[in-house]
């Protein structure tokens, strides 16, 4: 059986953080590095989604062109993931010309087929002052769902509801401001309507009912509850025809068509970007398998002989398998399956579509604008010197992964996963065993003859990782596997070699001892290779094991024979994690603590971070309010009466403000700008109804005005004249 592993498109026009890593790129990746090590035969394809009216927005705001922002962001992407050992077969890009040519292929197969479309003219919004119609992007207004006043024309980025641009109340172009107008024009709706009877057996019962396909397709317990729940939720409210072409100038133009769309028709049109997109998987598949720079690759990965076909048309001997983020559930298992039935009945359906939900950080959501989170490129070149910083961030993610529910991101879950399972569980033992045998055996492997039951243990841990992850219960994975060193620390420490050796060093049980701890330590190596990659290779490369895939070791565990055989020579041993609490090295205690820093100032400094996200002197305006939303905002007089500095924290001074009213505890952005004695009796303005947080330990109640100049430098906002404190600002 193949399988065909895809992770979403990541849009091409910004960096991804480490909650993109951790939805779908990360999981996938020990997903397919566990099939690997299986001998399976899996490909694994991902790309640039470098169409759709986001990119177009951006490159009008910056007046940038769209190549430009797309070409920056695919190798961004592309290396970000290869240093964080993200090991794609390919990461292609929707702007190639052989995307082009399948993605207007397949719709033209479509249309000819004269069943899977209607062409119908609709009324769709229309910028009157810039004369073009108004991709869903690039309207806003507020949300009917939440009240949010920032929602787009097809979604509430707020509460996640996805929307009509009609649906908004008080929509508005994004680009000129001006209220857009409905005008008439002609699209093409795929009529998902048509699919929805067979979409819900397979959601819902894991069937298919096309005649070659009559047998249970999957088991739909198998999938998440979120995302069987998601699409049920879209089944039950009745699936909309939906339109696939867009009035855009950056896309796929929309094909013409002999018969069905004249070249007039088709005029100004492109191919809407979730119908391209995963049809990027099939565009990546088939240039993998096709290009020449790839031979050398197919040939290393054993992906020789296959077609594309082969992955995309052969129900009976291919599997397909998404890998997403939650946003994108309704796309893949529902539009996208629903346009491969479409396209035949010979078309391959996904088995599962193990979706992740969102990953926020510190409790909140990642913003770049408002500067909370940390990108990916961002983590490489930050923690470059942070010893296996790869894996470690790799391991934070795996064991907090949002696999069922929202997750959150915390540097103190980083420290302690790092410190107390990385560095203490697995380093410290694989580092105990090979010192070990080097002191008692010149670091030669003993041989031993009581060692069966340690032998099932390692058996057991290799078997029960291979259950889930066939489930993709990855983080269950990870648990399971670093309790196993657990279990193995404890072994060691109650065989205790040392003490037996001071009795009587030629005793057995201190061979049998090391023996074990050797044969648990390439265990380690094997169950933990496909999350932690770099640390499993210098694992096996401590013990001299060549080969430390899952098939080999399972096959030698169940033969009842040692991973590591009797007479094996160790290399010399070498730190694998270095503690971020270390008595003797704050180094990287301080690299973390800046990352905390970084965040309290964000948080207490908005303007410190709206303008550091735009390459031009002049932060982009942002969405138009209405008043009702000015009015919400409690501004205030107030008086600086003492400032101090935060311990640890270089960016940030605690401020005592007087509001008449009463005094505050603020803490600001500030300390790079002002030494706390020129504060004292500073005038300000205050933003004094903002939720209260706790920055670096201190309880802030408010936010004090700031204006930013082009070099970044703060000064205070203040009347001209003296106010006294607590009167109101409009
Ligand atoms: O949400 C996104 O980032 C989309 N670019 C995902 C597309 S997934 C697939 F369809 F390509
Ligand atoms: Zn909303």
């Amino acid at each position: 059986m193949r399988t065909l592993v895809t992770s979403a498109l990541p849009y091409a026009n910004g960096p991804l953080h480490l909650g993109h890593l951790a939805g779908a790129y990360l999981p996938a990746d020990v997903y397919v590095r566990y099939l690997r090590s299986m001998s399976k035969d899996v490909l694994w394809v991902c790309g640039s989604d470098e169409h759709g009216a986001a990119i177009s927005m951006r490159a009008k705001r910056e007046g940038r062109s769209e190549r430009d922002i797309v070409d920056h962001y695919y190798q961004l992407h592309r290396d970000s993931f290869a240093a964080f050992g993200i090991d794609f077969d390919i990461y292609h890009r929707t702007s190639s010309e052989l995307h082009h040519e399948t993605a207007q292929e397949l719709f033209a197969q479509l249309i000819r087929d004269g069943k899977s479309f209607e062409q119908r003219s609709t009324e769709q919004f229309y910028d009157p002052e810039e004369q073009t119609f108004l991709a869903d992007r690039f309207i806003t207004g507020t949300c009917p769902n939440c009240g949010s006043d920032n929602a787009y024309g097809d979604q509430c980025e707020n509460c996640g509801k996805d929307l009509s641009p009609r649906e908004l109340i008080n929509p508005r172009s994004t680009i000129s401001g001006a209220a857009p107008e409905l005008r008439s024009t002609t699209h093409w709706f795929f009529k998902l309507d048509q699919h929805e009877a067979w979409l819900k057996e397979y959601i819902e019962q894991g069937r298919l009912s096309a005649k070659q396909q009559k047998r249970s397709h999957h088991d739909p317990r198998a999938w998440r509850n979120h995302v069987v729940g998601q699409c049920k939720s879209w089944l039950d409210a009745g699936l909309q025809p939906r339109a696939f072409t867009r009035d855009l100038d950056w896309g796929i133009p929309v094909p013409v068509v002999p018969d069905h769309i004249s070249d007039a028709d088709a005029q100004g049109k492109v191919l809407y970007v979730w119908f391209d997109a995963p049809i990027g998987y099939i565009s990546a598949t088939k240039a993998y398998l096709s290009e020449t720079s790839f031979a050398e690759r197919r040939k290393e990965r054993g992906h020789e002989a296959a077609s594309w076909e082969d992955f995309w048309k052969s129900p009976d001997s291919s599997r397909l398998i998404h890998f997403i983020g939650k946003d994108n559930i309704v796309f893949h298992c529902l539009t996208f399956q629903a346009t491969l039935r479409a396209l035949g009945e010979d078309w391959n359906i996904a088995e599962n579509v193990p979706a992740n939900q969102f990953l926020n950080f510190e409790g909140e959501k990642f913003s770049k604008s408002r500067g909370i989170g940390i990108t990916m490129d961002e983590y490489l070149t930050e923690f470059k010197d942070f010893p296996n910083h790869v894996d470690a961030m790799r391991w934070a993610l795996l064991r907090g992964a949002p696999e069922n529910k929202d997750a959150d991101f915390t540097w103190d879950d980083f420290v302690n996963y790092h410190d107390k399972e990385l560095a203490d569980k697995l380093g410290n033992f694989v580092n105990r065993v090979v010192v070990l045998t080097h002191k008692y055996y010149d670091g030669v492997v003993p041989s031993a003859s009581f060692v069966a039951p340690a032998l099932n243990e390692c058996r057991g841990s290799v078997e029960v990782l291979q259950r889930q992850l066939d489930a993709f219960e990855l983080k269950e994975a990870a648990a399971q596997a670093i309790g196993f060193v657990d279990w193995a620390n404890t072994d060691l420490q109650e065989r205790a070699p040392w003490k037996l050796y001071k009795a009587s060093p030629d005793s057995p049980a201190i061979k049998e001892a090391l023996f074990v701890a050797v044969q648990a330590a390439a265990t380690a190596a094997v169950t933990l290779a496909p999350f932690l990659p770099a640390t499993a290779k210098r694992i096996a490369a401590l013990l001299g094991l060549e080969d430390y895939s899952i098939a080999t070791a399972r096959a030698k565990l169940q033969a009842g024979k040692a991973l590591v055989s009797a007479g094996s020579k160790l290399s010399q041993p070498e730190i694998l994690f270095a503690k971020i609490h270390d008595r003797k090295d704050d180094s990287r205690l301080k690299l973390i603590d800046a990352q905390r820093e970084k965040l309290a100032t964000a948080l207490a400094n908005a303007p410190v971070t709206a303008s550091s996200t735009t390459t031009s002197s002049y932060a982009p305006v942002k969405e138009t309010i209405q008043f009702d939303d000015f009015q919400k905002l409690d501004l205030r007089t107030g008086k600086i009466l003492t400032a101090e500095r935060i311990p640890k924290a270089d960016k940030l001074l605690k401020l005592q403000v007087d509001l008449g009213f009463e005094q505050r505890t603020i803490v600001s952005g500030i300390a790079q700008h002002f030494a706390p004695d020129e504060l004292p009796g500073k005038q300000v303005l205050v933003l004094v109804n903002l939720a209260p947080r706790k920055l670096r330990g201190v309880e802030s109640a408010g936010m004090i005005l700031m204006a930013e100049d082009a070099e970044g430098k703060l000064q205070f906002v203040a009347p001209e004249q003296a106010v006294a404190p607590g009167h109101t600002v409009s």
